[in-house]
């Protein structure tokens, strides 16, 4: 690697960490320690990250790439907790408490990460302690939404379920507000906890009844109110 191929990447791996929440506070010098103590992984689509249940100490920032977040059971069904992109992180919680992975992470695209170990991130928050209160943070706002999750799962029906999880996904683009992610029906019904079939028939009915448009996957939201039941 020549100087200029490698000044480029040190400042790729500052912005990507720049990027997390736990370190957009930092200043470059805090960032440079972060920077030093972890190494970068790339990882093809489709492939697993963590294994739920499974033993590890390291912490995924995703530099670029897309993984899905989820928690399946021997049947093979699963919850997709969260789709996470660049700027996100994952697998904190083990690097904290040493206790087996909550989750399991697959890529769904091929995908780059900064993997900082348990024992790499103690030397950072030595050298730099304000990131421990940023953790605490980050964790916090991970809780919350948790919580959220748990309110819609727990007192909406499935037609709410679904609504509630187009609205959370859902970002302006080119002045239309539309799903963010390419979701198949599949990926949906995992998302809310419902068969595919259910989740075809809603997704039908808003799309007869105005609310949103979906065209090859892409699903655009037409009006913002979308119906919690039918
Ligand atoms: P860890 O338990 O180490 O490994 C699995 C990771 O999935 C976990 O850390 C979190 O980073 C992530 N995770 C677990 N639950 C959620 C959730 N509800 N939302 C987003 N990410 C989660």
């Amino acid at each position: 690697m020549d100087t200029s191929q490698k000044k480029k990447s040190v400042g790729e791996r500052t912005m990507a960490l720049k990027a997390v929440p736990f370190f957009t506070q930092l200043s470059d010098k805090e960032l440079d320690f972060v920077r030093a103590a972890a190494t970068e992984k790339t990882y093809p689509k489709n492939a697993v990250v963590l294994t739920e249940g499974e033993t590890g100490d390291s912490l995924y920032m995703i530099q670029s790439g897309k993984v899905k977040v989820f928690i399946g059971d021997e049947e093979g069904r699963e919850i997709i907790l969260k789709i996470l992109g660049p700027g996100a992180f994952f697998g904190e919680m083990s690097m904290i408490d040493k206790q087996p992975r909550s989750a399991s992470v697959t890529t769904i695209e091929q995908s780059t990460f900064l993997v900082l170990t348990h024992v790499a991130f103690e030397r950072c928050v030595e050298q730099a302690p304000r990131i421990a209160a940023l953790v605490m943070q980050c964790l916090a706002q991970r809780v919350r939404e948790a919580d959220r999750k748990i309110g819609t799962l727990a007192l909406m029906d499935v037609y709410g379920r679904v609504a509630s999880t187009l609205l959370e996904l859902s970002v302006y683009s080119d002045g239309k507000l539309m799903v963010g992610e390419k979701l198949s029906q599949q990926d949906l019904a995992n998302m809310v906890g419902a068969s595919r079939e259910m989740v075809n028939r809603i997704l039908k009915d808003l799309s007869d009844r105005g609310f949103i448009s979906i065209e090859s996957k892409a699903i655009t939201i037409i009006n913002r109110e979308l119906p919690p039941s039918l």
